[in-house]
């Protein structure tokens, strides 16, 4: 039997599950792991009961943030591998109360009901690959080469175009820096401001852990903001912060709008204190009762930085994404560009901007739309017949949260699920909170992330295991 961290390091070489190069996403090194310690604990080398390493002494022994190997092991937790108490560290879990297909294999859950991704089974294919084939054959050799490290102008023409037309940005095509996804745009982002000066930022609390791990990466400092039925509250914004990340659309998890007054008083903010806003618009496309919110950073162009993906709205697998970029922050942000290599393929630019250019991407946009809004309308309407209780947050996006009584009762859904074969994400698993002991729990209900043939079974297998779930407001 290996000891737990060199599962994870891959013993005396660390080769074996480490992931070498220094600059690949810490999501992914967190994947790595993950899969390491799964593997491990289903194989028996790492048997019950069985002390895994502390989340700094194994990010020293990596190597990499201590944030990325306290996601994996939130992440696993979560699954049901690993248990975590306070007081005595984190311990593999008694495995024999997952599903299994024999002793030693465990067999994945039919139904993945985690928020994050959208159907990929709706992903346009057919158009994708008209894209690719027709910007491809019409490219001069110059598409092919290094390219501008902003993106290439045809397609910040196309994003500067479509986003004043779908989410009122004010964008000129020289704001605008082609990334590879939000999280990139955010590492380049955070790189920027640290280079301005800025040493805090400010992020929803709940929000992305992730998020958290990106920003403290580039040496900054996180401080939370409470998000209320209003969205995140301008008055904790501390002295000193010199930005605030928000998800004004639809915040993620909770799933409310940030108010008019609070998305001016976050203006005034940034205005008083020459502080910047980070727009994250990762899912502002998708709202079902009414036209979206337009994007803030409309109202204050010089202050606010808009991001949005195509992750939600295609697939995460592309790794495309856009930042609109005020002008203080464009040197910056393109040093970051250079100093950490990362630019978007050319291939992949041209096929975007053609489906942009072409209408296809607000096509696909509508039918996505449409089947989102028709199982978030399902969701709902089961969940009525269990409890007086509503979803939180407005019908929008690809996610919503439904809250429940206790921590402890989260951890129990979430369990039972995985014995039923349904994966779910609890707002505690998950390490949403920064502020410690909130009571608050809760599960993220990502509707959109069944395929199609699987979102009704998935709704039926969550209805049963919530029938007797304490679900309780906030
Ligand atoms: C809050 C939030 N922001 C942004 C993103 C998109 O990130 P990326 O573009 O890196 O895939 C997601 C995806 O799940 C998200 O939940």
């Amino acid at each position: 039997m290996g000891s737990p961290a060199s599962e994870v390091s891959g013993g005396q070489g660390r080769a074996r599950c480490r992931p070498a190069p220094r600059r690949r996403r810490a999501g992914a090194r967190a994947r790595t792991i993950e899969a390491a310690l799964r593997e491990a604990v289903s194989s028996g080398r790492l048997p019950a009961g069985t002390r895994l390493p502390g989340t700094r002494s194994l990010a020293d022994d990596l190597g990499i943030a201590r944030g990325t190997v306290v996601e994996a092991y939130a992440q696993l937790v979560a699954e049901g591998w690993l248990v975590s108490a306070t007081g005595s560290g984190t311990r593999v879990a008694d495995t024999s109360r997952l599903p299994v297909r024999s002793a030693r294999t465990l067999v994945r859950p039919v139904f993945d009901l985690r928020p994050g991704r959208p159907d990929l089974s709706l992903f346009p294919r057919a158009l994708w690959a008209a894209s690719v084939k027709r910007t491809l054959a019409a490219a001069s050799r110059e598409a092919l080469d290094y390219g501008d490290p902003a993106g290439l102008k045809v397609l910040r023409d196309a994003v500067a175009t479509y986003l004043s037309r779908a989410r009122g940005v004010r964008a000129e095509p020289g704001a605008v820096v082609v990334t590879s996804g939000f999280t990139h745009g955010l590492a380049l982002l955070s790189r920027a401001l640290r280079a301005l000066g800025v040493r805090t930022v400010a992020t929803e609390d709940p929000g992305l852990v992730h998020h958290r791990t990106v920003i403290r990466a580039a040496g900054l400092s996180t401080v939370p903001l409470s998000v209320g039925p209003h969205g995140a509250d301008p008055a904790g914004v501390p002295d000193g912060a010199g930005a605030v990340l928000l998800t004004p659309a639809h915040q993620h998890p909770r799933g409310v709008v940030l108010s008019p007054a609070r998305r001016a008083a976050f203006l005034d903010w940034a205005r008083e204190h020459h502080g910047i806003v980070i727009e994250d618009d990762y899912d502002g496309e998708f709202r079902y009762d009414e036209q979206p919110v337009g994007a803030l950073q409309a109202a204050a162009p010089e202050h606010v930085v808009f991001a949005g993906s195509t992750s939600k709205a295609l697939a995460p697998g592309l790794r495309i994404g856009w930042l609109v970029v005020p002008e203080r922050l464009r040197v910056p942000v393109l040093d970051a560009v250079a100093a950490t290599g990362t630019t978007v393929g050319t291939p992949a630019q041209l096929a975007i901007a053609d489906l942009l250019d072409r209408g296809d991407y607000d096509r696909h946009v509508r039918r996505a739309r449409q089947a989102y809004r028709r199982r978030r309308t399902e969701l709902a309407d089961r969940l009525a017949t269990l409890t007086d209780v509503p979803l939180d947050g407005v019908p929008a996006g690809l996610h919503a949260l439904l809250p429940l009584a206790s921590r402890q009762e989260e951890k129990r859904v979430i369990d039972a699920g995985l014995a039923a074969g349904l994966q779910l994400q609890g707002i505690n698993a998950a390490g949403y909170w920064q502020s410690a002991d909130r009571p608050e729990a809760g599960l993220i209900i990502g509707y959109a992330t069944p395929p199609q043939h699987a979102w009704r079974p998935a709704l039926d297998a969550l209805a049963e295991l919530l029938r007797d779930a304490a679900i309780k407001s906030w």
